[in-house]
Order: structure tokens, then sequence, then C-alpha cells
């Protein structure tokens, strides 16, 4: 493949140095030409070509999933998981205060409120943390495998057996990672993908997808992805080449993703396991090696034969006592030695306006005020802090493991972060 080389200001965090580091996304050559396909047919839509159905089928496989369900983006497909699920106005989802935002505000598009749990050092939420925060309204957990580390499954699943609670996977940044074997996105109930511009492939800027296991959700999400038809009736008359019928059972949405995304995306599945998560595992190992034990080091990504690592980002905690900076000085300090790099991702959620001033929808500022929707405890976001999703902010960076990447390109990385370090080591 051609290597595009691009100024990369906007990753390193600092806008300070120009690098020249290969830059992602790239997209598989036989892209350039398939992508022509729906555009000369003028089959650009799921209902009229067949690509989104041929992408849905391709995810479903590779992740061993009975559905998979295409949609617009990651936060569409929060949405349709939580929604599907038959939670709404009235319910309580515990959800890590340390992630995108959109793991939360996918509960409140949803109608329900987000409560905030703290996580562990390994960025995921905290499992010895979640049955505190279970009140009568909590209807389910959202984990999220942030940086494509996979969260501690086990005592989560365990925790939703017995208090009867819905285990919603945010796998946005974990194409590939496992537990105990079982791919991320297929251990809880519903899986939730996105395919934005940054993450492990991108269906061209946006896409996302819901998987599952369970054949009446999965009928429930296509549903609610696409104005609440009825999706199977659709998918018998288009069998039959009949005019296509609505028939609507439901409320929903219309969060379909395009024919041009799928066609990039039936592209870049196909060499996902082959070059873009071999490349990262390679890379990721290349990391280990080169910071395991280095004094100013105090955490690597967490990565076990139980929990397989699925290496969106490569994330470091420092030993902040052995530094004379913190991790937002460390970023820039890198930043100008021209490696990308970035500081932490967004660990305190519950900080945000959006929460503190509850605002929510229309000026009933649903459902965060909405007296029979909410027990006014719970939306009470400013004094329930997660300090160690706080300590965190200031002791964690991140370094990037692109599949576009070549080893030289990690070497510079490594050689980066060693400079930085010893220059301030107390
Ligand atoms: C952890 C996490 N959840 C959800 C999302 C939302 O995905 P999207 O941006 O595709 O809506 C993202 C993506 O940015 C994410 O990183």
């Amino acid at each position: 493949m051609e290597e595009q080389i691009q100024e990369q200001k906007a990753m390193n965090g600092t806008g300070i140095a120009n690098v020249k580091f290969p830059m992602w996304p790239q997209f598989a050559e036989e892209t350039f030409t398939d992508i022509l396909e729906p555009l000369r047919s003028g089959k650009v839509n799921y209902w009229t070509g067949k690509k989104g159905m041929e992408f849905e089928a391709a995810w479903a496989k590779w992740i061993g999933a009975g559905m998979a369900i295409s949609c617009m983006n990651g936060t569409a497909a929060l949405h349709i998981a939580i929604s599907s699920l038959g939670i709404g106005p009235g319910d309580e989802v515990i959800v890590p205060s340390y992630s995108f935002i959109a793991s939360s505000f996918a509960v409140v598009q949803s109608g329900a409120i987000p409560v905030f749990c703290d996580v562990t050092d390994d960025h995921t939420i905290d499992p010895d943390l979640i049955e505190g925060l279970i009140t009568p309204r909590t209807k389910g957990i959202v984990v999220v495998h942030l940086y494509g580390v996979v969260c501690d499954m086990g005592p989560i699943l365990e925790i939703a057996k017995k208090r009867g609670l819905k285990v919603i996977e945010d796998s946005a940044q974990c194409f590939g990672g496992e537990y105990k074997g079982v791919k991320a996105g297929m251990v809880g109930d519903v899986g939730c993908f996105s395919f934005c511009q940054s993450k492990h492939f991108t269906t061209g800027g946006e896409g996302g997808m819901v998987v599952t296991n369970d054949e009446e959700l999965g009928w429930e999400c296509r549903s609610f992805r696409d104005h609440g038809y009825d999706v199977k009736a659709r998918l018998n008359l288009l069998a039959l080449e009949e005019k296509l019928n609505y028939i609507h059972n439901r409320v929903g949405f219309n969060f379909r993703m395009t024919e041009l995304q799928s066609v990039i995306g039936i592209n870049e599945l196909k060499r996902l396991d082959s070059w873009n998560l071999a490349r990262r595992f390679k890379y990721a190992k290349m990391y280990d090696q080169a910071f395991g034990g280095l004094k100013g080091i105090k955490k690597l990504p967490y990565n076990s034969t139980e929990r397989k690592n699925a290496y969106w980002w490569y994330p470091i905690i420092l030993d902040i006592d052995a530094l004379d900076i913190r991790a937002d000085q460390f970023v820039k300090a890198l930043g100008a030695e021209g490696i990308p790099c970035y500081g932490i991702q967004w660990p305190e959620a519950y900080e945000e306006q959006a929460y503190r001033h509850l605002n929510g929808f229309g000026t009933a500022k649903f459902p965060f005020l909405s007296q029979e929707y909410t027990n006014p405890e719970s939306v009470k976001y400013g004094s329930k802090p997660c300090p160690n999703a706080k300590r965190l902010r200031d002791v964690t960076f991140s370094v990037f493991l692109h599949p576009s990447w070549e080893p030289e390109h990690i070497e510079r990385v490594i050689a980066g972060v060693k400079k930085v370090l010893s220059a301030h080591l107390k």
C-alpha cells in the first residue's frame, strides 16, 4: 500500500509539532474502486442495495453473533441497544464516569438516568463498586472496554445475573478483544461498536454496529434502528420483490448506515485480523518490552489470556511521585518531541454542564427533572465524585499503535517517551 503521510497536528495533544507519521485511518486499496459501485448503480440506501446486509452478515460471522445490526454511529448503536432492551423513563443504568460522553448520553437519549461508577487502574468499571449503586430503578450496566482493555466481566456478569440487570457492552474502542475466548461485544446481553474516524477501523468517518445472540432483541433493534418498521415483513416483501410496505410496530428512529459506508466496512473487516489487529498486537508487544519496568512508569495497559486487550490505544500510567511533571505536561513535552500522543480520555462525565445543570430535553429537562421518572438523589451528579477516575487524570497519557505505522514509527515513539521520562525523573 502506498504510504500516505499527513501533517499530524491534531492528535499530538499540543498542536506544536508537525510530525511525519503515516496517517490513520487508511483504507483498503479495493475500496477506491468498490465504493463507485453503489454510486454507479444508484443503490446507495440500505433498502435499495445489498451491501448493508452483507456487512451485517460478515460482522456477525466474525464476532460469532446470531445477529448484527448496522447503524449510523456508535452512539446510535448504544441508543438502539439500550432502548430495545426496554430500558427507558423511570429506569437507571450504571455507567463508568470515565468514558466518551456517548456511553452515558445514550442512556439519557433512551430516557433513563445514568448513575456513574468509578474505575480501577485498568481504566475500566470497578466491579466491586457496582452493587453499591444499585437501586430499585436500576435496569442495566453499560460496561466500556476503554482503549481496547476488556472489562473484568466475570464479577459483572455475576452481579447482573443475581440482580436481574442487563449488560450492555460499549465496545466502541474494542474490536477483537476477548473475555475467556469470547469476543468483546458478545459477553453481555448486547454489544455496541463505533466505526468513527479514529476507531480500530472506520466506515468512512461514521458508522456503528449492534450485536446480540438474542434473536428477539435483535429484531427489536432492527425495528428501532429503522422507523419502528416490522422489518421481518419488509424483508419478506423484498424477497418476493414486492412493493415495500410501511408497517410501524413501534416508535423508532432512522439510524441506518449508507451503502457506501458498508462497502468500506466489508473491505476493512476482511483485513481486520490479518493486518489491522496483527499489527496492533505486534506493536503492543514492542511497547510492553520497551516500557516494562521503566522508572517513571507505573502501569502498562492490562492484558491477560482471560481479558485479551484489543489495543485501540496504549494508555500508560505514570509514576508521578518519581517525576517532576504531571501527565498533561508529559503530553506537551512528548508532543514537542514530535511524537503523537494524547492525555486521558474524559475521566469524569458528571463534571459536564449537561449533568451539572441537568440539561436534558425540553423545558422540562427530561428525564432529569421529571419527578415521576427520576429519583432526585440519583441526579445529584456533583456530589458523587469518582476518586480513582479523578486521580487517573493527572497520571495517564496514551500513545498510538495504528496499523498504518511501521515498526520504525513505534521505535520513534519509544525513543520519545524514554527521552521525556529521563529528562523529568526526580
Ligand atoms: C467509548 C465510546 N463509546 C461510544 C462512542 C460513540 O461512538 P460514535 O462517535 O460513533 O457515535 C465512542 C466514540 O467516539 C466511544 O469512544
